[in-house]
């Protein structure tokens, strides 16, 4: 497949596009893979439509971007520990990630990309946000973004799914989010940084895994993060996107938050996602 049937339009003002004229389960020529990258880093999430994937032309996707970052604490699809299940029972309560996050941000190395593909939807609901930090940077004020960018800031693991988590609390998460033993990472990340690819300048602290700057106590640090997270979340800087079986969403985890909404009890969603690898992120400053 070449760029020449590539189509990109953008899906909203702030942030995302929809991508057609590709089959993703057929290999795609270096035109039309570059083009579609080139989408993806312009736009900070890419949508495609109607795709039938096995997993294994799932993980050939993802591998066609960079080596898979297999996430630790999600249940995996059965025979296929690169692809973590993001299921909800009509019986089950809570979502997996239901709240505004950007994934593996407590890695030293976070995820560059996170490729969810929907298998089974609900009715209605069930919509995905996505909410770009570059614009949520950009409309504060130069001194806020010059003490910001002198800041650094504590990502962790530990609150979220280890065995004091949010999820460990939760009953019905239990078959779903695993491994609490490993939710050992805190690592400090510029508040500020430069994405390794666009140059672009992006905030990179996130409601559900940053938990104080660096030097600052939790309680120090909790008015200036909740004002970030306000400012961040204004409907201005977000899409949402809504789902069909087959559609798939690929986002940029350096410039992007996203946010699974919960507003479907009494039916199944079932999503696949595969994360890729991505480098150490380097400060803006
Ligand atoms: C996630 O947070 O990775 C899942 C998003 C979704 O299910 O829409």
């Amino acid at each position: 497949m070449s760029a020449s049937t590539v189509r990109v339009k953008p899906f909203s003002t702030a942030l995302g596009a929809e991508i057609d004229g590709v089959d993703l389960s057929r290999p795609l020529a270096d035109d039309a893979f570059a083009r579609i990258r080139q989408a993806f880093l312009d736009h900070g999430v890419i949508f495609f439509r109607d795709q039938q994937l096995s997993p294994e032309q799932h993980i050939a996707f993802a591998r066609r971007w960079a080596p898979i970052d297999i996430n630790r604490f999600f249940k995996p699809v059965p025979g296929h520990p690169e692809i973590a299940e993001v299921r909800k029972e009509p019986e089950q309560t809570s979502n997996i990630g239901g709240g505004w996050h950007t994934d593996h941000s407590y890695d030293e190395a976070p995820a560059m990309g996170s490729i969810l593909l929907a298998r089974e939807v609900p009715p209605s609901g069930g919509d995905t946000l996505f909410a770009s930090m570059s614009l949520a940077l950009e409309a504060l004020s130069p001194g806020l973004q010059r003490t910001l960018e002198g800041l650094r800031a504590v990502h962790s693991s530990r609150h979220v799914f280890g065995d004091k988590s949010g999820y460990a609390a939760i009953a019905d998460t239990g078959d779903r989010i695993g491994n609490r033993a490993a939710a050992t990472q805190d690592v400090v990340h510029p508040v500020i940084i430069r994405h390794p690819d666009t140059g672009r300048r992006t905030l990179y602290v996130n409601p559900a895994f940053t938990v104080r700057f660096e030097g600052w106590t939790a309680a120090e640090s909790e008015p200036l993060l909740r004002m970030l997270y306000q400012h961040a979340a204004r409907p201005e800087f977000s899409c949402r996107f809504q789902w069909r079986a087959g559609s798939i969403a690929f986002w940029d985890n350096r410039a992007t938050w996203h946010y699974a909404l919960n507003d479907y009890h009494g039916h199944r969603r079932v999503m696949h996602r595969i994360t890729v690898q991505g480098t150490p992120i380097p400060a803006a400053a």
